[in-house]
C-alpha cells in the first residue's frame, strides 16, 4: 500500500491509499483519483500542468531528469520543492509523500 497526501488547488487535503506499484506515473495516478489534471503534454514533461510542490516526505524521491527542470524553468512560481508529477513513478518511492497542486499558467 502506497500512501500519499495530497492539497488541491482550493486547498482541500486528501490521503490516498494506493493498493500497488503501477506503471503509471503520479499525474496519471491523480487523475484516476478525480483530480483535474489538464497535462496538455500528455506526460511527457513539456507543459508543467502537472506542477506540484513537495509538501513533505520527498527524501526517497530520484533527482529530476534536465528535461523536467528545464520546463520547471519556465513556471514563475516554481522553487527547489517543484516536481512534474508526470515524471514521478508510483512506487515505494513516493510512499509517505505529500503534496500540492499548482495552480495552472
Ligand atoms: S503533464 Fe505536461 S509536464 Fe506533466
Amino acid at each position: 500500500m502506497i500512501k500519499i497526501t495530497v492539497e488541491d488547488r482550493e486547498g482541500a487535503v486528501r490521503l490516498l491509499e494506493i493498493t500497488a506499484a503501477t506503471e503509471q506515473n503520479l499525474m496519471e495516478t491523480l487523475k484516476t483519483f478525480e483530480y483535474d489534471m489538464r497535462a496538455t503534454c500528455g506526460g511527457m514533461a513539456l507543459c508543467a500542468d502537472c506542477h506540484c510542490k513537495i509538501v513533505n516526505g520527498g527524501d526517497n524521491l530520484p533527482e529530476p531528469e534536465e528535461a523536467e527542470l528545464i520546463t520547471l524553468d519556465t513556471r514563475p512560481d516554481a522553487n527547489a520543492s517543484s516536481r512534474l508529477a508526470c515524471q514521478l513513478k508510483v512506487n515505494s518511492q513516493i510512499d509517505g509523500l505529500h503534496i500540492k497542486l499548482m495552480g495552472y499558467q
